[in-house]
């Protein structure tokens, strides 16, 4: 299976990534969880660093370079989940050359949707811990006390409302593209995350089911 989980920063797509990715074994491709592993390592271009410290988008040609050498990892022969890219429609139009050139399509583009006034809290308070990746809310899923916790640099206030504003300028522009060809698939993404998983999964049965 190969899914695309879209969404505004903090409506959960780490979340359900890390849940769905354990029930299907494929892995999870989160193309900041891949620029943060460069940062920690030194190896970010300083340029990228300071674009995604302040909340913006990185250019579409780096981050399409990183996708086209992942998909070839032997973790993806049966699938993936990807996580925050494509985020612009030149990010999707390139995702759909790298997939054909390998006989790979689309399953489903999962659009999990939670309104802008829930998100400032969910990411502000958020922390992960650098040991496991698990990721937390202070309030809603309070981390272990031996949990060695991360405020992403990102998740401070004043980077959280420009990423919100970026989303909504750029990659808003990916659902319609979506939806034209028949991929997009709408989740509410407000309730606890086992009942956001229970929606999701119900959105996959469907497109399985249609594909039978
Ligand atoms: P990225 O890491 O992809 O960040 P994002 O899209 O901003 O998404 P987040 O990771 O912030 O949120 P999420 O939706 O995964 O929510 P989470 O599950 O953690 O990208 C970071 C940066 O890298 C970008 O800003 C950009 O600079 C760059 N970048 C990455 N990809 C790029 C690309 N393709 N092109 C260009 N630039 C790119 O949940 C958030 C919080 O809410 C947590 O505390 C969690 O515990 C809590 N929570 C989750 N679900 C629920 C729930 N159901 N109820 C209550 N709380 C919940």
């Amino acid at each position: 299976m190969i899914a695309i989980l879209v969404g505004p920063p903090g409506s959960g797509k780490g979340t359900q990534a890390k849940v769905l990715c354990g029930k299907f074994g494929i892995p999870q491709i989160s193309t900041g969880d891949m620029l943060r592993a460069a940062k920690g390592a030194g190896t970010l271009d300083p340029r990228y660093r300071a674009i995604m410290d302040a909340g913006g988008l990185v250019p579409d040609e780096a981050m399409i370079e990183l996708i086209d050498k992942r998909i070839d990892d032997a973790d993806c022969k049966k699938g993936f989940l990807l996580d925050g890219f494509p985020r612009t429609v030149p990010q999707a139009e390139a995702l759909e050359r790298l997939l054909a050139g390998r006989g790979f399509t689309i399953d489903a583009v999962l659009q999990l949707d939670v309104a802008r006034s829930l998100l400032e809290e969910r990411l502000i308070h958020r922390r992960t811990d650098k040991r496991s990746g698990q990721i937390y809310h202070l309030v809603y899923n309070p981390p272990p006390p031996d949990a060695e916790l991360e405020h992403r640099a990102d998740d401070r206030q004043e980077a959280v409302g420009k990423r919100l504003d970026a989303y909504e300028a750029m990659t808003a522009a990916l659902l319609p593209y979506y939806e034209a060809k028949g991929l997009l698939r709408r989740v509410d993404g407000v309730g606890k995350p086992e009942e956001v998983t229970a929606r999701v999964l119900g959105a996959l049965g469907r497109v399985q089911s249609e594909e039978s």
